[in-house]
């Protein structure tokens, strides 16, 4: 059979997009009493917004959709950069994603956990000078750093705020416009020609790297060409890991929320698996990535729509994650309704859904939850600190969201 979805009317939706945020697609949703819809996005652009467990799972069917031609050329000149992975299909696709996942071994997660509770640490002993910091700024840098020496990358003490505040940018700038959006521009720039003068320092033996780090993987990787990536490229998926491990700086604020917001739940944190079910239920609660983009690669006909070849798809990141027919009271943070959940690629989506090595999946997810978890632990059990009255609301409209006060703290002192 096939039907009229039902339409959010307009020339360009964009303005409603941008006022309403992460509730766009689920308010129409509710609305119209229909998990997908269609609008106009982007320049006019017509686009199907889709929500919810099946929606996820046509949405990372390969034959289905594409992303080449998918993310906008604004996104691409910030948070992605031009020839990323993100922007890939296919084969080709597939072999630069065998590069990421190699990345992520238990061993090589185990070594950026160590670094970053080793940061952490020495950082408490300044916090202890200071009589107020904040925890979103402090974390940034930490993770720049441990970012940095963990991919293998030189980086001074001097330049350490210089950097963490060039990768917040790229972030920061994703889904903003004017003076936010510039920001991101140039520090996109600055930090790919960085990074392509240490790819060439690497490439022509000018320091050693060991052999297991991301700059020296990248560096040496060998495309399905047979051919070392051009350096802009190379520089452009370095980015790819240091950018989303600073942006990691935005969960970590959302889990000190979460303690200061659900004292209860604080309070019953005993086991390294509540400190999991805690980091999944931040993962799924606060708002953060808003929604993955494709285009369809052939017609094809589904739930009685006519996708048609090159139509723009929205998958909602965010509504699936609170969708009524996954989650018991989706808007109550409760982490015990991960205990004993049956793993399923479609319906938790926060660092998108299916495959890693088939799809586009974020190969960081794992990386993400063993940095969140340390930093809970950290915050819960290695430091006592006070939280003095600030505004700790957070927009559903700004993406990315974050707590406005970004989490002030005084009178840090670690924990004997
Ligand atoms: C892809 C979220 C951390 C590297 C993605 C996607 C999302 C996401 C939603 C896209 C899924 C799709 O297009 O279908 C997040 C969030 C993070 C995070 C919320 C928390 C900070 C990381 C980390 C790394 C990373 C720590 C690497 C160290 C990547 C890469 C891709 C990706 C390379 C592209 C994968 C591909 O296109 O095949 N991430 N991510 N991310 N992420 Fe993450």
């Amino acid at each position: 059979y096939r039907e009229q979805i039902p339409i959010d009317r307009g020339l360009d939706n964009s303005i409603a997009m941008m006022s309403e945020g992460y509730l766009y697609i689920s308010n129409r949703c509710k609305r119209y009493g229909r998990d997908m819809f269609e609008t106009r996005l982007l320049g006019g652009q017509k686009a199907i917004c889709m929500t919810g467990e099946e929606a996820a799972k046509v949405f990372y069917d390969e034959s289905k959709f594409m992303r080449e031609g998918a993310a906008p050329k604004r996104v691409r000149q910030t948070l992605f950069g031009e020839k990323a992975i993100q922007t890939m299909d296919g084969v080709s696709h597939k072999h630069r994603k065998e590069l990421f996942m190699s990345l992520m071994t238990e061993k090589r997660l185990q070594d950026i956990v160590k670094i970053f509770k080793e940061e952490w640490r020495v950082a408490i002993q300044q916090w202890e000078r200071q009589e107020e910091i904040t925890l979103y700024s402090e974390v940034t840098k930490l993770l720049t750093i441990s970012a940095c020496k963990w991919s293998g990358i030189p980086l001074s003490q001097m330049d350490v705020n210089q950097r963490a505040n060039q990768l917040e940018a790229l972030f920061d700038a994703a889904g903003a416009f004017g003076p936010r959006h510039w920001k991101g521009r140039q520090a996109r720039n600055a930090l790919e020609s960085w990074l392509m003068s240490v790819i060439e320092d690497v490439r022509n033996g000018n320091f050693d790297v060991p052999e297991e780090t991301a700059l020296y993987q990248i560096a040496w990787y060998h495309d399905t060409d047979g051919k070392t990536m051009d350096p802009q490229v190379a520089a452009v998926e370095l980015l790819n890991i240091l950018r989303p491990i600073v942006a990691i700086a935005v969960y970590i604020s959302f889990v000190a929320l979460a303690l200061l917001e659900y004292p209860k739940v604080k309070g019953s944190l005993k086991t390294e698996e509540d400190f999991e079910l805690f980091v999944q239920e931040v993962r799924r609660f606060y708002p953060f990535f808003p929604f993955a983009v494709a285009r369809v690669r052939d017609d094809f006909l589904w739930k009685g729509h006519d996708f048609k070849k090159g139509n723009l798809v929205l998958l909602d990141i965010y509504g699936t994650n609170h969708h009524s027919e996954i989650w018991e009271n989706p808007e109550q943070f409760k982490p015990e309704r991960f205990r004993n959940r049956q793993k399923n690629p479609f319906d938790f989506i926060p660092q998108g859904g299916g495959n890693y090595t088939q799809g586009h999946r974020c190969p960081g997810e794992g990386l993400t939850i063993e940095i969140m978890k340390a930093s809970l632990e950290l915050l819960t059990n290695q430091m006592d600190y006070q939280v003095p009255p600030q505004n700790l609301s957070y927009s559903m409209v700004r993406m990315p969201s974050l707590p406005k006060s970004r989490i002030v703290l005084q009178n840090v002192k670690k924990r004997m």
